[in-house]
């Protein structure tokens, strides 16, 4: 079964969409980009949402209700309150505790189109054996807390790993953020394994992820596809953490967490 991105951003879409019209301004977002192609793809995405959100573009930190910065960081110490990526030091230790205020959006989106589809792949992540490769601070290392904390058993891979077959072929549900482009094939799976394909990988004019989907679509149990799969949620995910910013600022702000639509 491939596991489409788009019903699950369709949902997504339209309730956050009913929560922004309900805040007192238009958010304000800051986009920082390192200039790199694969930044500025994301940027476009970033902006045309945007436009469909009605929200604001703006381009100072100060002026911003939340920052996302795109492939390296040019601003390190920017205040907890902004960092809409989820990533500094502040909200990755409120996701080891569980209390989890903005959520790093690209593992989010991946257990929110899991979730989406839990019943008709019958894969529920609580119980299951997960494994994830890569552990970067964007993806891999909070997605092994946000796991955690859905009561997975969580394997964490990364080039030192030895023996990488005989985790993903024993795992319920295998994460690829290695970011190496159409590596994981046949050898790697099982008919059982279900495949969560973080990477956008840009190779030969095109946009792939690690696993060798033509390879797997009609092998493993479920996999999905980039682009999208992943990709089509992820800035759903970071625009919910604007919009939780602004509602902070107002006091609107219930609490909750971040549910499948
Ligand atoms: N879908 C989305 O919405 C979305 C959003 C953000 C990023 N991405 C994509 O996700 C991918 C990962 O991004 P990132 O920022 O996490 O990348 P990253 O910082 O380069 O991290 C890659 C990780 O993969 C590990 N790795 C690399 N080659 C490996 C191999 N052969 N075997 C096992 N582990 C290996 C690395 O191990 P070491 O730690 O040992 O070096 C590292 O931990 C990229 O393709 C990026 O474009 C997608």
């Amino acid at each position: 079964m491939i596991l489409y991105g788009r019903p699950v951003g369709r949902a997504y879409f339209d309730r956050l969409k009913a929560r922004r019209d309900r805040l007192p301004r238009a958010p304000r977002l800051v986009i920082i980009s390192d200039g790199h192609p694969d930044s500025e793809y994301y940027r476009h995405s970033l902006l045309k949402l945007a436009r469909k959100m009605e929200v604001e573009i703006v381009s100072s930190v100060e002026e911003g209700d939340g920052v996302v910065q795109l492939g390296e960081p040019q601003i390190q110490d920017l205040p907890p309150e902004k960092d809409i990526e989820g990533i500094s030091e502040y909200h990755i230790g409120r996701i080891a505790y569980d209390d989890a205020l903005y959520v790093p959006p690209t593992p989010m989106a991946a257990i929110l189109l899991l979730e989406y589809y839990r019943e008709e792949i019958g894969c529920d992540l609580s119980g299951a054996d997960a494994v994830i490769v890569g552990r970067s601070v964007r993806v891999g290392r909070p997605l092994t807390l946000m796991l955690l904390n859905r009561d997975s058993t969580v394997s964490v891979l990364h080039r030192k790993t030895k023996n990488v077959i005989e985790y993903t072929q024993r795992a319920d549900v295998v994460f690829l953020s290695a970011g190496i482009g159409e590596y994981f094939g046949r050898e790697y799976f099982t008919p059982e394994s279900v495949v969560v394909d973080i990477s956008t990988v840009h190779k030969d004019g095109k946009w792939v992820g690690d696993a060798r989907f033509d390879e797997l679509k009609d092998y493993v149990k479920a996999i999905t596809p980039v682009p999208g799969g992943v990709g089509k949620i992820t800035p759903l995910v970071l625009f919910d953490n604007l919009f939780k910013a602004v509602e902070i600022k107002y006091g609107l702000y219930k609490g909750g967490k971040v549910k499948v639509p």
